[in-house]
């Protein structure tokens, strides 16, 4: 069986890991049809929206090499934290050029380590102080934290041994663990103890001596695919005390298999926030003060046409065996349809023509960011205008930064991104 969950990293380590050329980058999205343009759905908008059934990138993901580069902190190696008893974990900070020490700062928590740091990244060097209303980021941090241990050592816990899955996504492996359980357990564990674990890390405390990482839920973000992705609506939901905002692409919200992990008390996973006869948890909580954006497709995993891309050729992968007791797409449609109804702020797409893969990350990615963003952004607009006004200055215009570079420059820099860190 192919890695049908961990589908970001495989299909990103593929073309980055080694030694590129500008060539593979633009083979890459040639490969998946994708041609550049500017988002086209505007940060501005709220609710569900289909895209497809073909395909661009936003140029934005490009890296930016006329943009303030951060500090990417703790990229290699073991910058690790220890989560029972599978041991180290890697853990990836970026903090953007505009932080300055001292400052309360939001945070965007990445699932499944930093494949998709470069992307966004790449964003946030663009759209971080920009004038342009709707492609402006606040500032913010990012930690990307990695499932602990080799992945490769997860199956070994598995009743099936490497034989189903050489992702180490497997029965009771630790990402199963960490990912589909249903319970507050993971949201406070990176809340309490891998934040503050890299607010005094050396090597960030040597730069930013005071890195204040706020405690304010709507400048906490977490941002993942899959079931990394559900992971993030989890954070949101379950800890909304601690976490304000979820980005989630392609999560799983059905029921991948309710015997491989460990949990019980939700057996039926994440259909427990919407399946009728279950806990419906939306429906049976209060609203509460979150914001959430999710994206599945017509081929996402469990249905009928479930498919991966190969990044190399763009051919889909088969994937109608995976079994699922309901599919992304339903458990996606049915959480989203649970939400409004509670009265939720929300942001869903659906791609048509779209296996479960990276290709509306690709696309969407940088404006969701902003939508997502924005609560956060109007209160650190308004704390700034405060303080300027009490310190007796005026607000003073923002730098303005470019936001598209031309296609040219951007494809041929595309891969550097990878080797510059
Ligand atoms: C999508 O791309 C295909 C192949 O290039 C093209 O034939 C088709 O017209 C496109 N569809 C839309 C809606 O743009
Ligand atoms: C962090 O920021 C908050 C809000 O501005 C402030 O109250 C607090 O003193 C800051 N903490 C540090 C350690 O600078
Ligand atoms: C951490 O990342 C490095 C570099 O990618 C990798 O070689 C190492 O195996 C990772 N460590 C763990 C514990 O995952
Ligand atoms: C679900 O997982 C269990 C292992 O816990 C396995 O025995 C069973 O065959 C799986 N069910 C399906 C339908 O894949
Ligand atoms: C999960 O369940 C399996 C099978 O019962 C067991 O071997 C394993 O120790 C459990 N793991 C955890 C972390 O509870
Ligand atoms: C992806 O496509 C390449 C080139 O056609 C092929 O060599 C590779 O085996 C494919 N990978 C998978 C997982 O199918
Ligand atoms: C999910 O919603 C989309 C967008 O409204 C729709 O096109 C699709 O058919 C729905 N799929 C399922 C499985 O409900």
């Amino acid at each position: 069986m192919k890695c049908a969950i961990k589908f970001a990293i495989i299909a990103l380590a593929a073309t980055t890991t080694n030694a590129q050329t500008e060539d593979d980058d633009k083979k890459m999205f040639e490969a998946m049809g994708m041609l550049p343009a500017p988002g086209d759905i505007s940060s501005t908008v709220s609710g569900t929206y289909v895209i497809g059934p073909n395909y661009t990138f936003d140029e934005a993901i490009l890296s930016c090499s006329e943009c303030k580069q951060g500090s990417k902190i703790c990229g290699d190696g073991n910058c690790g934290q220890i989560y029972g008893d599978m041991g180290i974990r890697n853990i990836t900070v970026y903090i953007p050029a505009a932080y300055k020490d001292g400052d309360e700062v939001g945070v965007m928590v990445l699932q499944d380590g930093d494949e998709s740091l470069p992307f966004i990244r790449s964003a946030m060097d663009r759209f971080i102080g920009s004038d342009d209303d709707e492609h402006s980021l606040p500032t913010f941090v990012v930690v990307a934290v990695a499932v602990a241990g080799p992945y490769q050592l997860d199956y070994a816990f598995g009743p099936l041994g490497g034989t189903i899955d050489d992702c180490g996504n497997g029965m009771y492996s630790e990402r199963r663990l960490e990912y589909n359980t249903v319970s507050k357990d993971y949201a406070q564990f990176v809340s309490n103890e891998v934040l503050p674990y890299v607010s005094n890390h050396q090597e960030i405390r040597s730069k930013y001596p005071n890195l204040n990482i706020t405690d304010d839920p709507s400048g906490r973000a977490s941002f993942g695919s899959s079931n990394g992705g559900a992971t993030a609506i989890r954070m949101a939901f379950l800890t909304p005390e601690l976490f304000g905002t979820a980005i989630a692409y392609h999560p799983n919200l059905g029921d991948l298999n309710s015997t491989a992990n460990n949990h019980t008390e939700f057996p039926g996973e994440m259909e427990a926030l919407w399946r009728p006869g279950g806990p419906e948890l939306i429906k049976n909580s209060d609203l509460k003060p979150i914001r959430i954006f999710h994206a599945s497709s017509d081929r996402d995993l469990g249905t009928p046409k479930a498919c991966l891309i190969n990044m190399t050729d763009g051919s889909d992968t088969d994937q109608s065996m995976v079994y699922q007791s309901s599919s992304f797409a339903e458990g996606n449609n049915k959480t989203q349809e649970a939400l409004v109804a509670k009265g939720y702020n929300t942001r869903y797409a659906f791609g048509m023509n779209s296996c479960h893969g990276p290709q509306l990350l690709f696309q969407d990615m940088p404006n969701t960011l902003v939508w997502a963003w924005s609560d956060w952004k109007k209160k650190q607009d308004e704390k700034k205008t405060g303080d300027d006004s009490l310190a007796g200055t005026n607000s003073g215009s923002r730098k303005s930064s470019r936001i598209w570079l031309s296609l040219l420059i951007s494809i041929s820099i595309a891969i550097g991104f990878f080797i510059l860190w």
